[in-house]
């Protein structure tokens, strides 16, 4: 009796036992990961989670409470994954090059250290000194939202308690609310709700979009991948780069749920902490009427209230609120470049990466030249009305029916408000104002684009004639013009319509990305926009499954040595195609490396992406990449030398990203000339 009632005290204090938090272990939780990212892989390598100086017993107790032990010296991987993460610790003065840190001994009488170069030693169990404990959270892809309890971990974050979990990978958390719940055709404001314990184990709802029934109006989340949470009163100088992500989308679909953009392999690999954000799309984001208040760009906002919140509660996570980098591919990227020059966010940011930004003609145009709230009126707003019935005299009537009608009706009508527009608040300016014309945020930038990013925005020929394509993808010059300008000749291969592809997908980029997107870094160059742009071009690419148009154009092409592909043979390099090598997430989808150049190159993209967050400069130090035993980036960048910023010297710098990287110089400026974009075209 006695027994079984002491068995149940014991299992009610485990029961009630604390979610552990850096309070409850006195101590900042530093997730240690040697990612590799070779996901095939990944469960070999053992990761840690570092707790602060104390005593075995001490430490013994706090691994517990993580449900974890010391760490183990075994594993297949253990000598060259705690070298390299110890010399991380050192090189960034955590703690001394010689520090012992306590691991788990096979005897309870005796206290075992590792240290410097994985040196196993006894010493005596008094000592006072930092614990890695083990990390037993599994890996798991993006099919996988198993969570153990056990894997939880509290966050004090001002007035919020935020409880996540780790994976193999970082810290993860959720779903967090960042704005409350607006009413439709309002600004969003950060959150405030009552409910100040928030449970961040699962995703948020995504945006309602079309195609899908599974979005909410009510889905301002947002997800943090971390490798640092610290306890309160840690110095801002240990805080890490925050990358805060902007997903894509045609500003009509996507997630920051996706796991194409999982943060928690950058997290680990480029210890940074990554912030996935949903804004309100189509419609219900960005429709802008005439009466004055509805001014449209509620998806913007929202972006700006999720920028407010991060430099408000990021550091609890260990995000440093001074080196916000802002990033997003494709409308990720129009948006990126919507808030370099929005009042609304300019100082919530410190640097930015726009990824494939569309910008010139055809579809292109709308993502950087904006609209004005009267020029949205015939192109979205009369169509909608139309086709909701709701074309009342009196304003607010308008607006009481548009609220009325069912969501997902309003995202799927045959045409939908997806445009930025001048509403005189967040955007202030016609479009990014590259030649100094108005005021835009003084941050360094990444910027560049796919090889052959226009070659998903196309039909394939239905034909091989060569004048009627063209005259598909370009209204002027005439095709006549273009032919005879000799500079777009068409390549004499074996497979005729993929050679009229080639050439309207080359025009098609030209006019879409490249001509204005390498004349605009040049005219802010030359007005001192920002203070530095590095410039490149993906030439190689692995194409999302998800989106994979005109396939197999821009997919490698498969032989019997390759059965995923042979990237090294010639294949159009298509948009989204850069994806899986920033984010290293082809684990997330189980994706396979197609040959030996794959898993280098994404440890390479992953390199420079996450050294731009933290050092403002994409070139990884040699000292970082040797502390933290990144041997194969190392020597890529070592053989490939320096890239370069634009200078006005040297205006036209290019980093090819392809294996190896190179250096080059901006491409078709005499093709961008003659379509009327040259690389002066902004003055
Ligand atoms: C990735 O891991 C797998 C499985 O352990 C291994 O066979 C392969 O060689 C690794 N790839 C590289 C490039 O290290
Ligand atoms: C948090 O959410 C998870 C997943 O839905 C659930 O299992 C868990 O019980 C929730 N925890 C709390 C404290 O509500
Ligand atoms: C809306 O009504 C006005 C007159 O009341 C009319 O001029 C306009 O064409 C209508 N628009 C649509 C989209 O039906
Ligand atoms: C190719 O298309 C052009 C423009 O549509 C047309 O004028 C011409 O006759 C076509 N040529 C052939 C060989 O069909
Ligand atoms: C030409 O290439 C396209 C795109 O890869 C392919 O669909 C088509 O079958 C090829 N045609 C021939 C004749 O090989
Ligand atoms: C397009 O044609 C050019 C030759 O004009 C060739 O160098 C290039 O590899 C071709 N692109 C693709 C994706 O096949």
């Amino acid at each position: 009796m006695i027994a079984s009632l002491a068995s149940w005290l014991l299992s009610l204090t485990v029961v009630v036992a604390a979610t552990p938090s850096p309070k409850t272990l006195s101590s900042s939780l530093t997730f240690l990961y040697q990612n590799d990212l070779n996901w095939t892989s990944a469960t070999d390598h053992a990761g840690a989670i570092l707790i602060e100086p104390r005593n075995n017993q001490a430490a013994i107790s706090a691994c517990a409470a993580l449900s974890e032990n010391l760490l183990s010296a075994n594993g297949p991987h253990f000598v060259s994954d705690v070298t390299s993460l110890l010399s991380y610790l050192a090189f960034q003065d955590h703690y001394p090059a010689e520090q012992e840190y306590w691991i788990a001994s096979p005897s309870a009488k005796t206290c075992r250290t590792v240290t410097k170069g994985a040196k196993v030693q006894t010493t005596s169990c008094q000592k006072t000194l930092p614990a890695l404990c083990s990390q037993s959270a599994p890996y798991r892809p993006a099919s996988d939202q198993d969570k153990d309890p056990k894997w939880r971990v509290t966050v004090s974050a001002e007035d919020l308690t935020v409880t996540g979990y780790r994976d193999h990978l970082s810290f993860r958390f959720l779903g967090l609310p960042y704005a409350n719940t607006p009413e439709r055709f309002t600004y969003s404001t950060l959150y405030s709700g009552s409910r100040k314990d928030l449970n961040a184990t699962d995703y948020g709802s995504q945006c309602v979009q079309a195609g899908s029934t599974s979005g909410s109006e009510d889905c301002l989340f947002l997800n943090i991948f971390t490798p640092f949470i610290p306890k309160a009163g840690t110095p801002l100088s240990t805080l890490k780069p925050v990358m805060f992500h902007i997903h894509g989308g045609a500003f009509t679909g996507g997630t920051g749920n996706d796991a194409t953009f999982d943060g928690g392999a950058l997290a680990s690999r480029g210890d940074v902490v990554v912030v996935d954000i949903n804004y309100r799309l189509s419609t219900l984001g960005f429709l802008a009427l005439p009466d004055g208040t509805t001014n449209g760009n509620f998806g913007i906002g929202d972006m700006t209230v999720a920028l407010a919140w991060v430099q408000r509660y990021i550091s609890a996570f260990g995000g440093d609120p001074a080196r916000v980098t802002i990033l997003g591919q494709s409308a990720g990227a129009a948006a990126t470049r919507a808030l370099l020059a929005s009042p609304e966010a300019i100082g919530k940011f410190a640097a930015a990466i726009p990824m494939s930004n569309l910008v010139g003609e055809n579809y292109a145009t709308t993502y950087s030249l904006y609209y004005t709230i009267p020029q949205l009126q015939p192109v979205a707003v009369d169509p909608i009305l139309a086709a909701t019935g709701c074309n009342e005299t009196d304003s607010a009537a308008v607006l009481m029916c548009l609220r009325k009608v069912d969501a997902n009706t309003l995202v799927n009508l045959p045409t939908v408000a997806r445009f930025v527009v001048i509403d005189g608040k967040y955007v202030t300016s016609k479009q990014l104002p590259v030649d100094g014309s108005s005021p835009a945020a003084h941050v360094p930038v990444v910027m560049g684009f796919m090889r052959d990013d226009g070659a998903a925005f196309i039909g394939y020929p239905q034909n091989t004639n060569i004048t009627s394509n063209i005259a598909s993808v370009l209204s002027s010059p005439s095709p006549s013009e273009v032919e005879a300008s000799g500079l777009f000749p068409v390549p004499s291969g074996t497979n005729a319509t993929l050679d009229v592809f080639n050439v309207t997908a080359r025009i098609t980029t030209d006019v879409e990305f490249r001509c204005l997107d390498q004349a605009a870094a040049i005219s802010a160059l030359n007005h001192d926009v920002f203070p530095k742009i590095w410039f490149y071009q993906f030439d190689r690419s692995y194409q999302t499954p998800g989106f994979d148009p005109n396939a197999p154009v821009c997919d490698a092409p498969i032989d019997a040595a390759h059965p995923h592909g042979d990237p090294s043979k010639e294949y159009f390099k298509c948009h989204s195609g850069e994806l899986y090598f920033v984010w290293g997430t082809l684990g997330q989808f189980q994706l396979p490396f197609r040959d030996d150049n794959d898993l280098p190159f994404s440890q390479l993209a992953a390199d420079t992406w996450s050294a731009f967050a933290r050092e403002h400069d994409p070139n990884p130090s040699t000292a970082y990449l040797k502390a933290r035993g990144y041997t194969s980036t190392l020597a890529l960048v070592e053989k490939a030398g320096e890239w370069k910023p634009l200078t006005k010297g040297n205006d036209r710098a290019l980093r090819i990203m392809d294996m190896p990287p190179r250096t080059a110089s901006f491409q078709d400026e005499a093709q961008c000339k003659f379509l009327g974009l040259p690389f002066n075209y902004y003055g």
